[in-house]
Order: C-alpha cells, then sequence, then structure tokens
C-alpha cells in the first residue's frame, strides 16, 4: 500500500483569495524547484476555473524564471488549437501570450489530429523524451493542477470511463460518453506520481461534490478521490466550494 499522500485543504474567503494563494503557492513551488533543479516542470488543468490564474501569474509575475518553467497539460480537449473549446487556447490567451516562456519549454497536445489515439500517443511519447524515461518509467511533475467537475471528474477522467481503469499508459484518448467524444487526459499513473498536485475548486455549484470527495468514502469512488500523489495533495477552495465542509 502506497504511503498516504499528505493531504492540505485551504479554503480562502472569495474567488479572488482563492486565485491570488493559488498564483503565490505556484510562484513559492517554482522558485524552490528552479534553485533545488535547475527547472519547474508544470502540467497545467484546462476548463473555466483556472483561468484566472494564468491571468493573475501573467499580471504579477511576468518577470518569473519563465526560461526555466516548462508547461505540460494534464488533459486537452479533441479539438485544435484555435478551436474555442481549446484547453491550449485558454492558457495561451490567459497566460504564454504574455509571458517570457520560450516556446520550446510548452508542450501542447497535438489534438488536431482527427485520431485521437495517435494524439495520445505522440502525447505520451513527448513526455517520455522530456523526462527521459524508460520503457516502464513513469514521469514526475513537480506541479500538477487539477480541477474538479460536478460529477467527481477530474482532468478528463470521468466516472465510468476506460480511462479509470488505465495500468500501463501515462495518456491515453479516453472516451467521454456524455460529450460523445474522446479526451486526451493523463492517466492515474501520471497523477499519482507528481510531487504535488493542487486541486482548484471555485464556487457553491461544486460545494455538493466537495463534501463527498473529502467528506467520506463512496463506492465506487470518484475519480477525484483516486488522485494520491507520491507528496501532496493541496486542495485549494473558495468558501462558496468549501460551503457544505463539516468544520
Ligand atoms: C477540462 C478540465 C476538467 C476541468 C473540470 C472543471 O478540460 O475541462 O481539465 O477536468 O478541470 O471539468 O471544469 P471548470 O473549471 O470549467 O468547472
Amino acid at each position: 500500500m502506497p504511503p498516504a499522500c499528505i493531504r492540505i485543504i485551504r479554503t480562502l474567503p472569495t474567488p479572488a483569495d482563492l486565485f491570488r494563494g493559488a498564483a503565490d503557492e505556484f510562484m513559492r513551488l517554482g522558485r524552490e524547484l528552479i534553485a533545488q533543479h535547475g527547472r519547474f516542470a508544470v502540467a497545467l488543468s484546462g476548463g473555466l476555473t483556472p483561468r484566472a490564474l494564468y491571468s493573475l501569474l501573467a499580471q504579477d509575475y511576468a518577470d518569473f524564471t519563465w526560461s526555466r518553467t516548462f508547461l505540460f497539460f494534464g488533459d486537452e480537449r479533441h479539438v485544435p488549437p484555435d478551436h474555442p473549446d481549446s484547453n491550449y487556447r485558454m492558457v495561451n490567451q490567459a497566460l504564454l501570450s504574455k509571458v517570457p516562456i520560450p516556446a520550446g519549454n510548452v508542450f501542447r497536445v497535438r489534438a488536431e489530429n482527427p485520431d485521437a489515439a495517435a494524439a495520445a500517443a505522440e502525447y505520451e511519447a513527448t513526455l517520455r523524451e522530456f523526462f527521459h524515461l524508460s520503457a516502464n518509467e513513469v514521469p514526475t511533475f513537480d506541479l500538477i493542477l487539477l480541477g474538479l467537475g460536478p460529477d467527481g471528474h477530474t482532468a478528463s477522467l470521468f466516472p465510468g470511463s476506460d480511462g479509470l481503469r488505465e495500468q500501463s499508459r501515462l495518456v491515453i484518448a479516453n472516451w467521454v460518453e456524455k460529450f460523445k467524444t474522446h479526451r486526451i487526459s493523463f492517466t492515474f499513473r501520471v497523477l499519482n506520481h507528481a510531487t504535488d498536485v493542487m486541486f482548484l475548486v471555485s464556487g457553491s455549484d461544486k460545494s455538493d461534490m466537495v463534501q463527498e470527495i473529502l467528506g467520506g468514502q463512496h463506492e465506487p469512488p470518484y475519480p477525484a478521490q483516486l488522485v494520491q500523489p507520491e507528496g501532496r495533495l493541496i486542495w485549494m477552495l473558495d468558501e462558496g466550494a468549501a460551503g457544505k465542509l463539516s468544520p
């Protein structure tokens, strides 16, 4: 039984405080890792919630050592990079186009490939090359950012989807029945091998699921409950999202 990860739950009063707290933690970790190892390898999350964090990083931390920061995507929608649903597009608009990060430090999923499985396999090869992995090795991200869906999904690992049972691959094309599409997603092998994982959850519409995830066991476990990284599991919540947690 792998050692239990260190679970930290931080509740900030407002969404603005939440994103400020997350930005400060991102920066603190980044400076520490770059000082120690000369680089900061991060997987970003998509969806709506993290956009405000990325904008804050661009606004207040343009002088950060972006040249030693390497950005990946924990999941991507099966669309081209200029599509409104593209996580890359959102991150590019909010952050990448505004900070001096070398293009070679940003590793997007080439989700324009009509063959989602091929796009996933290519992204896995990109991970293996960047982290110099041998066949059975798993990458260790310094930080993986994750969001939480109202159904308990995280990255693009949805309840009842095949991706929950993946034991060998690092990146998969996961069929999401409710959206009738594939999503390209990291598997739990990668998520649970990270040094730190930070969930960023805002708003009362997520409070029921936050309470379910943090407050108890569920059978089968929600995908977000299966995230148990090697190091720290940081839940960054605003009071809306934490509204149903018992004090
Ligand atoms: C995605 C995300 C996904 C997201 C949750 C929460 O590509 O959509 O990676 O896992 O984090 O769906 O999304 P919101 O932040 O939009 O509520």
